[in-house]
């Protein structure tokens, strides 16, 4: 079991609120849009399609103004400084392969995530599309690793491809 299923997040705060939504992170989210029976969106790409959602750019982007390098609110950066903000969520945030167990997700998909409020915090919450990108996204494997980095370790099965709506 990976610990990017619903981290916690910092160690100081998981401490404070006793860890433990790890396991049952999808289970105990509440108040999620529903995606059933919308179109699956299929090659969605991480770098034209996904972080563009965040707006990657640095301090000023939707959800980059409070996850930066100097504002590391939930103690996760959004940007691209230092290194792609792939290799900052995948696997932090992000379970390949499993979007429902995934916070990211659950954070931009439901009013009651399993920790914290939704995101994007005091903002309009993600259109459905957008929303459904991100899912897509997670579940074809959160892939969008660069060439010239080591490949991000992923442990997931694929669904099974014959579907064309979400279930
Ligand atoms: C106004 C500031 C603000 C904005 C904008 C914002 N966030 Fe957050 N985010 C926070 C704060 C504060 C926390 C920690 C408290 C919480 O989890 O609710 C957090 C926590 C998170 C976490 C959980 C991190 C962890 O490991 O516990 C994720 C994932 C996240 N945000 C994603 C996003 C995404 C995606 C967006 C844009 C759609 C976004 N945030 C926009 C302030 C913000």
């Amino acid at each position: 079991m990976s610990r990017a299923r619903c981290r916690g997040a910092p160690l100081l705060l998981g401490l404070l609120a006793g860890i433990g939504h790890s396991a049952s992170c999808a289970a105990s989210a509440q108040g999620c849009d529903s995606l059933t029976g919308t179109p699956i969106v299929f090659g969605v790409d991480w770098q034209t399609d996904i972080k563009p959602i965040f707006n990657e750019k640095f301090t000023t982007g939707r959800c980059t103004s409070c996850h930066n390098a100097g504002q590391l609110d939930g103690g996760l950066d959004l940007t691209d400084f230092g290194i792609d903000a792939i290799y900052k969520i995948v696997p932090a945030v992000i379970e390949p392969g499993r979007p429902r167990g995934s916070l990211l997700f659950l954070k931009i998909n439901c009013d009651a995530p399993p920790v914290g409020q939704r995101m994007p915090l005091g903002g309009l919450p993600l259109t459905l599309d957008e929303q459904i990108l991100v899912f897509d996204w997670i579940a074809q494997g959160a892939l969008g690793d660069l060439p010239d980095e080591p490949p991000i370790p992923r442990d997931f099965l694929f669904a099974d491809g014959l579907e064309s709506l979400h279930r």
